[in-house]
Formats: structure tokens, C-alpha cells, sequence
């Protein structure tokens, strides 16, 4: 008797997740809805881990990190930067800085009705923080609002997509600086319309993902490709979501596309259910992105899938 109980009390709070059920209800760990919005993911090859950074709407509000070995099982590790006095943190994107072994946190810093439109930089020796804030500003004198971060592995140079000037007219791309900690000036205007950026590279093509400008409330997303460099010229090839009945990206807006080491083009897109407004219980739309043949960008619905979906491929 005494051993089944130290064995009941030895077993995970909760079962093992083997799929991914995008739009449900997906709790970490410990029990808990995972509060963490708008973010990204990175993996640590030396850390043998994957950490997932997004808003965090409990209390206390910043971003929330969690961790996993497998993408479908997340750990809370805690809230790794405090909001504090800002009055708006949205979008975290972490980098993980290889030659310096550290972690940069860019995020969209803002006020009152988002008119100081700025990026954030914070930085921390550890994955799961504490996030220092380094400095915020708008980049080359620009607005920002929502960003989407892309990671060149080829050069180990990180670029910033960020909807900009005019109440987000326009995306803007910029390349950061070689320790990630500060925007350069090469910054273009994209011409692309207008939130919630997800990029990724398929054949040397780069794929942007975006989403329309309506609040919290979905809507059909866009997306445009460019030969040959990150920065563009991108141009407009329409609506992804395939059979999307309602017309809003299967009722989510994009916030980062994870490229996921150890198999053939594994794209997943990450996108957020807001629910009416960002808030904890808000979810999560994971899907797999299709390059077809024919260099289109597909995602299809499926209501739970796993990572069988991909082709292994040899190392990560
Ligand atoms: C969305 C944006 C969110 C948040 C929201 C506020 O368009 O993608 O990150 O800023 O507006 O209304």
C-alpha cells in the first residue's frame, strides 16, 4: 500500500503530451493554461532544450519562459523580465547569443495607446533570466509595434521584422548588430502589410507571414517571398491558410515561425487565439507550414498532430 502511494505521488500532475491540439486547452506541467503569448521559441543545442518565451498576463506580467525536451510537454520556469512600469510589453523574441553565451530579449516597449511604439532590448546570462533591460528606442527613428525576429544560422545574423511608421502602414526590416544588442542602420521599409510577422527560409527563398491590422480580432493573413536576401524586395502571394471558412488564419494571428532542428523543412507556425484581447487564458495555434512544389506557402487545419508529420533529418 505504501509503495503504490509514493508511486501515485511520484507521477506527473498531469498525463504526458504526445500531439499538439492547436486551440485547446494547453497546460504546462504544474496544471496551469501556459501564459505565454505573442513570443518565440529557441533551442538550446548545449542545453538540449527548448525554451518557449511569450507574454505573460498573470501576475507578476512581463514574459514567461518555459522549457521542454520535446515541444509538447512545457515547465514553467517563471516570469524572466517584469513589466514593471511599462505600460505595454508585447511580442518577446529571444536570441540566444553563442559567442557570448547569453540571451537577448527584444519586445515591443510602449505606452499610453501605443503611441511611444518602440523596441525593448533586455539581456540575461541565463535562459530562464532575469531579463535585464538594456535600452529602448525607436529603430533609426521609427516607429515599432509588433516584431517578428529571423536568425540567419548561416551568418549568425538576426534580423527584426517590426510593423512601423504610420500606425503600422508598412513592415520595416532591420538587421541587429553582431552581439544582438543593437539595431543597425541597414533598415528597409518592406512594403508589407502589416502585423505579427513570421519569417522563415525555404530554398534560398524567404517567406514572410503576416497578419492584418484589426486588434485582437483575427483575421486572413498574408504572405509575400523574396529571393536571395531577408531584406527584400518581398512581393505579395496571398492568403496561406488553406479552406480558412472563416477568414481570420483559422482564428489566429501569427507571432513567430520555429524552424525545428532535427528534421527536413519543419516549419511550425505559432500563432495566438486571442480569445477578444490578450489575456492568460488566451491559445495557441501551432500548425505545420507546407512549401509546396510549386514554392507556395500552405497550412492546413488539423485538430491535433505531432511531429511524425516531418521527415527526420540527420543532426539538428
Ligand atoms: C494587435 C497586435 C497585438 C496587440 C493588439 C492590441 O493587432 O498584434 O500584439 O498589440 O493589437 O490591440
Amino acid at each position: 500500500m505504501r509503495y503504490l502511494l509514493l508511486l501515485l505521488l511520484s507521477l506527473p500532475l498531469t498525463a504526458q503530451r504526445t500531439s499538439f491540439t492547436p486551440g485547446g486547452q494547453w497546460l504546462d506541467t504544474d496544471g496551469n493554461h501556459i501564459d505565454a503569448h505573442g513570443g518565440n521559441i529557441i533551442y538550446v543545442d548545449s542545453l538540449e532544450t527548448y525554451y518557449w518565451y511569450g507574454e505573460h498576463y498573470a501576475q507578476p506580467r512581463g514574459a514567461a519562459c518555459y522549457s521542454s525536451q520535446d515541444l509538447y510537454n512545457w515547465t514553467f520556469e517563471g516570469v524572466v523580465i517584469e513589466k514593471g512600469d511599462i505600460e505595454v510589453f508585447e511580442r518577446p523574441k529571444v536570441i540566444y547569443d553563442q559567442a557570448n553565451d547569453r540571451y537577448v530579449m527584444w519586445f515591443h516597449y510602449d505606452g499610453d495607446r501605443y503611441s511611444i511604439a518602440e523596441l525593448g532590448v533586455a539581456v540575461s546570462d541565463s535562459p530562464t533570466g532575469p531579463f535585464e533591460l538594456v535600452d529602448h528606442y525607436r529603430p533609426n527613428g521609427h516607429e515599432s509595434r509588433d516584431i517578428g525576429l529571423y536568425f540567419e544560422p548561416d551568418t549568425r545574423r538576426a534580423y527584426i521584422g517590426y510593423a512601423a511608421d504610420h500606425v503600422n502602414r508598412t513592415v520595416r526590416m532591420v538587421e541587429l548588430s553582431e552581439d544582438y544588442l543593437s539595431v543597425t542602420e541597414n533598415d528597409v521599409d518592406i512594403e508589407a502589410h502589416c502585423e505579427g510577422p513570421g519569417i522563415l527560409k525555404r530554398n534560398g527563398t524567404f517567406y514572410l507571414l503576416t497578419s492584418q491590422c484589426s486588434g485582437w480580432t483575427p483575421n486572413p493573413a498574408t504572405y509575400y517571398t523574396a529571393t536571395d536576401s531577408v531584406m527584400g524586395p518581398y512581393t505579395e502571394r496571398g492568403h496561406p491558410f488553406v479552406g480558412d471558412a472563416g477568414n481570420n488564419s483559422f482564428n489566429s494571428q501569427p507571432c513567430f515561425i520555429f524552424k525545428i532542428p532535427g528534421y527536413r523543412n519543419a516549419y511550425l507556425y505559432m500563432g495566438d487565439r486571442w480569445n477578444g484581447r490578450g489575456r492568460t487564458e488566451s491559445e495557441y495555434v501551432w500548425l505545420p507550414i507546407t512549401i509546396t512544389e510549386d514554392g507556395e506557402m500552405e497550412l492546413h487545419w488539423l485538430a491535433e498532430w505531432d511531429l511524425s508529420l516531418f521527415t527526420p533529418a540527420r543532426g539538428r
